[in-house]
């Protein structure tokens, strides 16, 4: 029997308690939500989708946000099982939940392990009480503390987020809080660097002088630094924010950077598909009611179905790759997508330390995966003419 291509679902729940000011996450706050009326179209749409999809080989699946850990155990359970149902899938079929130290307890986690999850990727942010606040997160220190040793306790995966190169951060405060992170022992930690994004509620702050970040030269600092100390540590980058032990990487995560199929359910999710037709990339509607309106109406909320040329696949294959400390097989373009590449500029970013080719491996050196957008603005600039 021919082996069945692989798929990643992803499952968006975008409700939070309240909106963080530095997120633009498709994520919103509602006063009530009837969780059953939510729960039966993300069903919907999966069934929708199974369709479309035809038999896959399922790798894993993971509710994200918004404010996963805020839905009832029971719609996790029951849309994993629907999953199950649809595509058959290995015996460690990674299920991730995202979760807020705020609503996780005890309790929870564990139904939530009962309903099929078995690893768990925490919003933590900040390890002071000052930081969080800065942040307008929800939680303390103390709740988060008590989410990632709860979590520990409760699943054998568990990662953990941290914003750095904050307000006033010094490269010793990083320094620390790292250290006290990774003296968690989990396998995995998402470790992103504070970006200002349009439309929250920090871009006029920024704009105004109100907010400073750190100059550009503590940024490459604190970025060399944490490179430094997770590799001493045993959790390496193997993504320019993503850390793992070996074998403990996002499995789910890495189906995104390896350019495989995924499949994205709930308001603004994304899909990259294989179909008959060829590959195709879908956007979900944004607006968590206008979804739940054409899901009710018509089964999906899709908004946008593009069909993308063999140009389009390999421009995002190397967009995404690139992110990657493995980076990327040539081999796996076409001619034609290699006529993408702008010879010139590659010779230039390899000699300057920003790329490295080995054999067909073209991959970014830490100093080039820091600078990812401007490296691939002038790798591809032959794209863009
Ligand atoms: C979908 S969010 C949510 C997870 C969960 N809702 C939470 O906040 O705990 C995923 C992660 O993206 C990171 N993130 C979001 N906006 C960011 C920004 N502007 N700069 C850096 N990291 C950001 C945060 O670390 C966050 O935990
Ligand atoms: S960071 Fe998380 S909790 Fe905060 S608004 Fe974004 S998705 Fe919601």
């Amino acid at each position: 029997m021919p082996k069945l291509q692989s798929l990643a679902l992803y499952i968006h729940w975008p409700f939070c308690l309240s909106k963080c000011p530095y997120c633009d996450f498709n994520s919103h706050v509602r006063a009530s939500i009837d969780e059953k009326v939510w729960a039966e179209a993300l069903i919907k749409e999966l069934n929708s989708a199974a369709l479309r999809v035809g038999p896959r080989r399922l790798t894993s699946i993971f509710f994200g946000g918004g404010t996963p850990s805020l839905m009832h155990p029971q719609t996790v359970s029951a849309l994993i099982s629907r999953a199950l149902y649809h595509w058959p899938s290995p015996e460690n079929l990674e299920v991730t939940l995202e979760a807020n130290p705020n609503s996780v307890d005890v309790n929870h986690l564990r139904d939530f392990k009962l309903a099929g999850i078995n690893r768990i990727s925490i919003g933590i942010q900040a390890l002071n009480d000052a930081d969080l606040k800065a942040l307008g997160r929800q939680h303390s220190l103390q709740e988060a503390l008590k989410a990632i040793t709860t979590a520990i306790h409760t699943f054998k995966r568990v990662s953990f987020d941290l914003i750095y190169a904050r307000p006033n951060q010094s490269l010793k405060d990083w320094q620390k809080e790292l250290e006290t992170a990774l003296s968690f022992g989990t396998e995995h930690l998402s470790l992103y660097q504070l970006t200002i994004e349009p439309g929250t509620a920090f871009a006029p702050l920024y704009e105004r002088g109100d907010l400073i970040l750190p100059p550009e030269d503590l940024a490459a600092d604190l970025f060399e630094i944490t490179q430094d100390l997770t590799t001493a540590a045993g959790l390496p980058a193997y993504e320019i924010s993503n850390h793992a032990r070996f074998g403990a990487e996002s499995r789910h995560n890495l189906s995104y950077w390896e350019y495989k199929d995924y499949l994205g359910i709930g308001p603004g999710a994304h899909s990259r598909l294989s179909l008959s037709i060829g590959k195709v990339a879908t956007k979900q509607y944004r607006a968590p009611e206008i979804w739940l309106k054409k899901v009710i109406e018509k089964g999906s909320g899709e908004e946008e179905c593009l069909h993308l040329s063999l140009e389009d696949q390999a421009m995002e294959a190397l967009m995404m790759g690139l992110r990657l400390t493995s980076g990327i097989k040539l081999s796996t373009f076409s001619k034609r997508a290699c006529r993408l590449i702008n010879p010139h500029a590659l010779k230039v970013l390899c000699d300057e330390g920003y790329l490295t080719i080995s054999k067909d491996t073209l991959k970014g050196t830490p100093r080039g995966i820091q600078c990812l957008n401007a490296v691939l603005k002038k790798l591809l600039s032959f794209a863009f003419l």
